[in-house]
């Protein structure tokens, strides 16, 4: 009953948005892709946020707060207030960052007051907002005038090998017509100095850019292949197209013929970027 509710709606959101988050999609997310493809830079993220020693945090985007929980384990005495579009993804990470007080949030249209915070992070989340600069004017805003803004997002398909696997695998199901998601949003916004120039259009200065190579872990391509198909945006993508069950069998075939079999590694490449009020 509970199942064939959660399909119809995903079905519904097909035609939608591809960056419509729901429900179930959350828990795949968490159980699949967060520990394999987001910790390794989560911490690395964490790191240097500490670095700044903040007492006010705000995390954007945070979704099942597989950064909000590094934080909370590495940033000493800070208070964390962590903020998701997406309900379902808020509902996750409560339950996962009990530490944070967690709010659902618009990055576009912060419910905060100026200079409430010390540092603004957000982690591979800024691709989905539908204008940057709006959203960079935001966190600008809500941050003091000597704080700072930590931000990463994917660098190019090709330097992120489990990525690059799935999209061969989404070539493979749907040769006429694969969807474009993975391409278009977590990889349409690649290009650093772009990044940089949204910033300055939001009234931010960019005073670091880093690329950053990491290596990801998982226990099978089929695991992967599980995280991506049913715990992103791909899920509607892929419903509108077939059968989720032997789609996600089919790619997860091809991203094996390319990463091997068992226990699988990938290379995977970030800009991080640290951005202060002009
Ligand atoms: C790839 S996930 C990253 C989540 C988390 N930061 C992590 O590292 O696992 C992208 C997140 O952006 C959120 N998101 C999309 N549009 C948003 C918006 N306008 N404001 C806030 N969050 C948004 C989605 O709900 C999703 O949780």
């Amino acid at each position: 009953m509970r199942k064939s509710r959660e399909v119809r709606s995903v079905a519904s959101l097909a035609n939608e948005t591809e960056r419509v988050w729901v429900d179930s999609m959350a828990e795949a997310y968490e159980r699949w892709l967060t520990p394999t493809v987001f910790r390794p830079f989560a911490r690395d993220l964490a790191r240097r946020v500490s670095a700044h020693a903040p007492p006010r945090v705000l995390e954007l985007a945070a979704g099942t707060g597989v950064l909000t929980r590094e934080l909370l384990a590495t940033v000493d005495s800070a208070r964390v207030t962590a903020t998701d579009l997406n309900p379902a993804m808020v509902d996750v990470g409560r339950r996962r960052a009990p530490g944070a007080t967690w709010r659902q949030a618009d990055a576009m249209e912060l419910p905060f007051a100026a200079g409430e915070f010390d540092l603004i992070t957000c982690q591979f989340g800024v691709m989905f907002f539908p204008d940057k600069a709006a959203a960079f004017a935001e966190a600008r805003r809500v941050l003091t005038p000597d704080g700072a803004l930590l931000l990463s997002t994917w660098g190019t398909l090709e330097t992120h090998d489990f990525q690059a696997a799935l999209v061969a695998g989404l070539e493979r199901a749907f040769p006429e017509d694969p969807p474009t998601f993975m391409v278009s949003v977590p990889h349409g916004y690649a290009d650093a100095d772009i990044v940089v120039a949204d910033l300055r259009a939001g009234g931010l200065d960019a005073v670091r850019v880093e690329t950053v190579t990491l290596e990801g872990h998982a226990a099978s391509a089929a695991d992967l292949a599980a995280g991506y198909c049913t715990g992103t945006p791909l899920r509607p993508a892929i419903e509108a197209r077939g059968d989720l069950s032997s789609t996600t069998a089919v790619v997860a075939q091809q991203m094996e013929a390319r990463l091997g079999t068992g226990a699988v590694k990938g290379s995977m490449t970030a800009h991080v970027i640290e951005a202060v009020p002009t």
